[in-house]
């Protein structure tokens, strides 16, 4: 029995250092919040609209250098995040066939 203790607190100590050490973020939003956070306080993007939020995330990457932390991948992720807008929604715009 203190044999299976000792075991589930060792798994407990492995998982709680992998989780710390593999910090990469996964999801549009945890990228948004990792990286854009790298050189700043997370950004409030409340009151700017479509445009300009995807001309401020091209400035980081061009002109601040953000570039560096960010890949062309991960950039459209973000802008997909927080613009609102995602391959999907575009899709669905594209008419339902009732023409
Ligand atoms: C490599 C560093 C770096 C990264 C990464 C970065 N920024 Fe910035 N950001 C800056 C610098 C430098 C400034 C200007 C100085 C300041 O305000 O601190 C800035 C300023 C801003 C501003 C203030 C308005 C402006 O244009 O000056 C916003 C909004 C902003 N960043 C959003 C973002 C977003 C969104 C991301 C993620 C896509 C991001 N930043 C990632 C370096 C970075």
């Amino acid at each position: 029995m203190r044999l299976l203790a000792v075991g589930i607190a060792l798994v407990a100590a492995l998982v709680g250092f992998w989780l710390r050490s593999y910090n990469q973020p996964g999801s549009p939003r945890e990228l948004f919040e990792v990286r854009c956070s790298t050189c700043h306080a997370r950004p409030d993007l409340l009151g700017y609209t479509v445009q300009e939020k995807r001309g401020i995330v091209m400035t980081m990457l061009r002109e601040r250098g953000a570039d560096k932390v960010i890949s062309p991948k991960e950039a459209a992720q973000i802008i997909g995040y927080i613009t609102g807008s995602s391959a999907e929604t575009k899709d669905k715009e594209q008419g339902d066939g009732d023409t």
